[in-house]
């Protein structure tokens, strides 16, 4: 049976950190120790003086996703690639319901582009439900656990495309209240939101800043006060995604002072860019049109702060890559017609490190609860991602605290032509990242023969 052993690093999890060689075998870590020296391993990687972290776990990322006349422009090779490389080990994609197609065959498809591509690092779905015009695809719903899918996802911003009714949230809201599947809420009123769009255009307001204008802080706040009341209605778990204001996270504190099962994360991008980022010169700003928008910079504070006190349990990167040269530019005379989603997903752990542990912002338990643990249980995931335990796969992150590296599109993985954080300097990476006990990314280049990854069929 093939074995790695992790050798003199530091184990650093979300509840210890401690001095500790961690042997796979076989995938699992099957002995962590001080002793280990001794094994003969087929594979040595050194790790003296560096952190071994469990491998990131992303739960939001959007992979070859068709939007309009267009796809993001990672698949699940270029996209796992990417993931590999800044430390992320697992990804939880979504699978998008078409209208007109039943939820099985939805996720069929989704099965089928991930068979077609290499990934390298493991993959699992969320299914969006755009569609319940069939009461047949109520019973798809509910079988999808069965087939490795546990969580649902409702849009309720994009009117007229992915953007589903209250009945809709409702109906598929009782059948993850039967199964014990997890909603997820992209939450912002679609239809208020159309209205304030609508009066820009007619005001003949066209540039990238208009996404932004057209998408204030309080549509974000009502649609999460509502989606928790219909959770609560129906008595379903929830978890909001990309939390970008204070307006929004004051319902979802308000729920969990209540005791409700309400979650939610944030990304990295609402913590580090604001929205002058959407105000810069020509049509530079596309770049940074993302939903909800980049917020005003005093909002920043109000996110690290909730994810110090726990109101906000995970950040994820909501990788929803369009390249700027030909993607974004479709939207160059009407900002509403600009592809919605940044890039972001190779750079999670190091910007979070940078920003949130040198910072003193977070500790190192709390940066790896938020990026690896936590994501791998509310993701039905755990024990077996998310943290470094006898059983659990040797997905390993070795991070090298004093490795410096200058994020930039020229050097990341992805296939996308920018990079939010181009030329940040960030010190602190990863040498090494194992996947299920597989060197797959040694000193920043892909080992020649990566692991495949395989399907997560989530508990
Ligand atoms: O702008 C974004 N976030 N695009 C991806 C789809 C979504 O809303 O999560
Ligand atoms: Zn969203
Ligand atoms: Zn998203």
């Amino acid at each position: 049976m093939p074995s790695t052993l992790v050798r003199g690093g530091r184990v650093v999890t979300a509840e210890s950190e401690y001095d500790a060689d961690v042997l796979a075998v076989d995938g699992r870590i099957a002995q962590i120790g001080t002793d280990l020296d001794h094994i003969e391993a087929d594979v040595v990687v050194e790790a003296d003086g560096q952190w071994v972290l469990p491998g990131g776990v992303d739960p939001h990322t959007h992979m070859d996703m068709p939007v309009g006349d267009t796809s993001t422009c990672d698949d699940y090779t270029s996209g796992t690639i990417a993931a590999v490389h800044g430390g992320t080990t697992s990804i939880v994609d979504f699978c998008i319901q078409q209208h007109g197609q039943a939820p099985l065959d939805a996720l069929a498809t989704w099965k089928r582009k991930l068979a077609a591509a290499a990934p390298v690092c493991d993959v699992g779905f969320h299914l969006a439900v755009t569609d319940l015009s069939q009461p047949a695809w109520l019973a798809d719903l509910a079988r999808l656990p069965e087939h490795g899918v546990t969580s649902l996802k409702l849009f309720m911003a994009y009117k007229g495309t992915l953007g589903v009714d209250d009945g809709t949230i409702v109906r598929t809201m009782r059948i993850a209240a039967a199964n014990g599947s997890l909603v997820l809420v992209h939450a912002e009123n679609g239809d208020a939101i159309a209205v304030l769009v609508a009066d820009a255009l007619a005001a003949g307001h066209v540039e990238p800043v208009w996404h932004g204008r057209t998408r204030p802080p309080i549509t974000e706040a009502e649609a999460t006060a509502r989606a928790i009341s219909l959770a609560e209605l129906t008595g379903c778990r929830l978890y909001v995604v990309h939390v970008s204001c204070a307006e929004a996270l004051e319902p979802i504190v308000r729920a969990q002072a209540a005791g409700l099962p309400v979650h939610a994360e944030t990304c990295v991008q609402y913590l580090l860019l604001d929205e002058t980022a959407l105000e810069k010169p020509g049509f530079e700003g596309a770049k940074a049109v993302f939903t909800p928008p980049p917020r005003a910079r005093e909002q920043q504070e109000y996110l690290w702060r909730a994810l110090q006190t726990r109101a906000l349990e995970v950040v994820s990167t909501d990788h929803c890559p369009f390249r700027y040269a030909d993607q974004k530019a479709l939207g160059r005379a009407d900002f509403t017609k600009i592809p919605n989603g940044a890039p972001g997903i190779e750079h999670r752990l190091v910007l979070l490190h940078e920003f949130g542990v040198r910072t003193g912002r977070l500790s190192r338990a709390r940066w790896v609860e938020l990026c690896c643990t936590a994501p791998a249980r509310h993701f039905g995931l755990a024990p077996r991602k998310g943290t470094i335990a006898i059983g659990s796969d040797a997905d390993l992150v070795v991070f090298d605290p004093e490795r410096v590296q200058t994020i930039s599109a020229s050097t990341h993985h992805s296939r996308v032509d920018y990079s939010l954080y181009e030329g940040t300097t960030v010190r602190g990476a990863p040498s090494a990242v194992l996947v299920r006990g597989s060197v797959v990314v040694q000193d920043g280049e892909l080992t020649a023969e990566p692991p495949r990854g395989v399907f997560l069929h989530r508990g």
